[in-house]
């Protein structure tokens, strides 16, 4: 029972500045590109998480140099097509689909056989959305029924492609992109909207690419074989990762928190314009462009009157990450609330619709949920008082720190299996809920 955390109490009131570690979705990106450069480039505050970890092992196989002083990480790129390694080399991409993904996209020249595993939960993954357009450069796969583990043989003689991404996936966009880097000619993607940190990354390289923007989808096209250089950058706050301490402040009594120098790229920002429409007093200020992200910091205030929404679905992508949180302060709202269009949720770590629909079960908040819905009957006055067991959800590091909030909003006895889980993507999580005045076991 070592890994379990047991909460008893709900969080005292706080008034609190905090800062949040480095986004992920830029630390992965930041390394991987650094690594077809053939320049030093050099990262701060980068998000030392086990996905993060992961991703420089990788790199580090591939003939990479990297260094990783207190507050740096400098990465030697070997420039494009440029990694160095022995026959059947191994990968780990651990619980990342973002590492897994996104590697494939630079290895479809490969000449040598390399192959891909993950974790548990990365290996019920779905990587057939990457490897047939992959095929389409004219790099070759063998998995098991689309899944880990992959090997993958990559070829000379690539293509330009022309694809259109429809499930609004920026790790297979991202994916894409990194080959389109490696491959001569103009590779086009219509890519149905998501996270736009590659697209913004390649624009402030410079790189020759070109993204219109439509209502419901991007296109963007992009011509290889270009130089990559140096990339300097210094990771904003991931608001992913914000976003459980914007949901405890908001439905914690008399609290208030300042978070500052955010990444508020609009292509992130669902769970903020969600949470507003719901009542939740939050807004940002001192807002900074960075090498093409926008930073800002957020104050968020003790939230009291929280309201059902019938959740717009163009927000879904830009909150994907943040839905398990929104669900629980659906449960805090004075009637019902409904999300749809989600069945991409059960495609992450571990299936999160489900998830979200077991946890609200466990609270005693009634819910009706399908394979992409879920109806959530809210109850402002929700008092817990039994004991909560949450266990056997993949090591899902979100749905750990949904529960860690959900008990010190509500009360109750509980037991949260698997802390260790937060080390994929916020292994101070743990630290700074204590610094708040929680009070965990
Ligand atoms: C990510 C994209 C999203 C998100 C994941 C990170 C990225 O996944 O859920 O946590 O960094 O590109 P999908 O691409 O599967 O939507």
């Amino acid at each position: 029972m070592s890994n379990f955390v047991k909460i008893k109490n709900k969080i005292n009131s706080f008034n609190k500045n905090l800062s949040i570690d480095g986004d992920k979705s830029l630390s992965i990106r930041w390394a991987l590109l650094a690594s077809q450069s053939l320049k030093k480039s050099k990262a701060s505050n980068l998000l030392l998480s086990e996905d993060v970890i992961n991703t420089l092992f990788c790199l580090k196989k591939l003939g990479i140099k990297i260094k990783i002083t207190k507050n740096f990480c400098e990465i030697i790129g070997l420039g494009l097509n440029g990694f160095t390694y022995k026959d059947n080399l191994i990968l780990n991409a651990g619980n990342s689909g973002t590492l897994g993904r996104l590697i494939l996209g630079l290895l479809i020249h490969s000449k040598k056989k390399i192959k891909l595993k993950g974790d548990n939960s990365l290996s019920k993954r779905d990587f057939l959305r990457v490897i047939k357009p992959l095929e389409k450069f004219g790099a070759k796969f063998s998995s098991n029924n689309g899944k880990l583990p992959i090997k993958i043989q990559g070829t000379n003689y690539t293509k330009p492609i022309k694809y259109f991404e429809k499930k609004g996936s920026a790790q297979v966009k991202s994916s894409l992109m990194f080959a389109a880097l490696n491959t001569i000619g103009e590779t086009t993607i219509k890519a149905k909207k998501s996270r736009d940190h590659s697209e913004k990354l390649f624009k402030y390289l410079k790189l020759p690419i070109k993204v219109i923007k439509k209502k419901k989808y991007d296109i963007i096209k992009i011509k290889g074989k270009n130089k990559i250089p140096a990339l300097n950058y210094r990771i904003p706050s991931d608001i992913s990762s914000a976003a459980f301490f914007i949901v405890l402040t908001a439905l914690s009594k008399n609290s208030q928190l300042k978070i500052k120098n955010v990444n508020i790229n609009p292509s992130r920002m669902g769970v903020f314009y969600i949470l507003k429409l719901m009542g939740v007093r939050i807004s940002k200020s001192n807002i900074k462009n960075y090498k093409g992200e926008k930073i800002a910091d957020l104050v968020i205030k003790s939230s009291n009157n929280i309201k059902p929404i019938n959740c717009p679905v163009k927000f879904n992508s830009s909150a994907i990450d943040e839905f398990l949180l929104i669900f629980i302060v659906a449960a805090k709202a004075e009637g019902v609330s409904y999300f749809k269009n989600l069945s991409e949720l059960n495609e992450k770590e571990s299936p999160r619709l489900k998830w979200g629909s077991k946890i609200l079960n466990k609270i005693g908040i009634k819910n009706v949920a399908t394979k992409s819905s879920i109806k959530i009957y809210g109850n402002p006055n929700l008092k817990i008082n039994k004991k909560i067991v949450i266990k056997n959800f993949l090591k899902d590091h979100r749905v750990f720190m949904t529960s860690v909030v959900a008990s010190l909003i509500f009360g109750g006895n509980w037991s949260i299996a698997n802390k260790e889980a937060i080390n994929t993507s916020f292994p101070s999580f743990l630290e700074k809920i204590r610094y708040l005045g929680a009070k965990i076991h």
